[in-house]
């Protein structure tokens, strides 16, 4: 087996030397529209193009919506569901709903941990899931931060201890330092930074490998663009603010 699992993201595994290390979790981090959602439904889509089954567990959004989402980029994933390659935890409705009764996996109420760590391992298990992504674990937690570190060592518990390779989407607040909390930020193995920046006027997106376990990364920031077909990353561009405003430089021969 391959040591390293491909995001898929173009430029992005560039950027890891190869791909995240099997089996680490890795906390996505941004504030909001920086497209996390999208690039984990991305590395959970890709995976499943190479034969990797995958769990993705819907805290933010309807499962319909993340589907639709989803098929907004090409990413079909009912096919795989009826495969039975990929599951969708619906940890949002709380079973409420016409929709939600059509749901295959979910989670009556997301409060409940235990309950939430159940039915995960269940579709891990039902479809040898090697891919998990939670969007986002910050919902488990925002009224109660003092919790944060032991529901994220839960989860990692839960998800590395079946073999999977994970994507923890964090949320943090818009112009916020910091990944989501200290307890968090130190009980994965991988951070990602995605940021969206407004410069004179414009929005620009970069982002940044702070952290990952077993690998040698990027140790620069790098621009990335979010298209039709999903996220493209910039591996040969540096992505700098100077008192002029933005500067994006292409990295030189020789240089990493
Ligand atoms: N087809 C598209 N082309 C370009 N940008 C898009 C497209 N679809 C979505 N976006 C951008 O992605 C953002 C949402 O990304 P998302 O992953 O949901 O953010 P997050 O989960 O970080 O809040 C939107 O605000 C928009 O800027
Ligand atoms: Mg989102």
């Amino acid at each position: 087996m391959k040591d390293r699992v491909r995001t898929g993201v173009p430029g992005m595994d560039e950027l890891l030397n190869g791909g995240i290390p099997r089996r680490n979790i890795v906390l996505l981090s941004g504030g909001p529209g920086t497209g996390k959602s999208i690039f984990g439904q991305q590395f959970l889509y890709y995976g499943l193009t190479q034969g990797e089954a995958g769990v993705f567990v819907a805290l933010e959004e309807h499962p319909v919506a993340v589907r639709i989402n989803m098929a907004h980029f090409g990413w079909d994933v009912r096919r795989y569901e009826q495969e039975g390659k990929f599951a969708i935890v619906d940890a949002f409705t709380g079973g409420i709903g016409e929709a939600a009764k059509r749901e295959k996996y979910v989670v009556r109420d997301p409060d409940d941990i235990p309950s939430l760590l159940d039915v995960l391992k269940e579709a891990i298990k039902d479809v040898g899931a090697e891919r998990v992504v939670v969007d986002s674990v910050s919902t488990l937690y925002l009224t109660k931060p003092s919790v944060a570190r032991a529901v994220v060592m839960q989860l990692k518990r839960v998800v590395s201890g079946l073999g999977c390779t994970a994507i923890f989407v964090s949320q943090v607040s818009a112009g916020e330092r910091g990944f989501g909390g200290p307890g968090v930020e130190h009980a994965v193995d991988g951070i990602i930074r995605l940021d969206l920046d407004e410069i004179n006027g414009e929005l620009y997106r970069s982002l940044i490998v702070w952290k990952m376990r077993g690998t040698k990364h990027s140790m620069k920031r790098h621009p990335f663009e979010i298209t039709d077909k999903g996220i493209i990353v910039y591996p040969n561009k540096v992505f700098k603010v100077t008192r002029r405003g933005v500067e994006i430089s292409e990295i030189g021969e020789g240089e990493e």
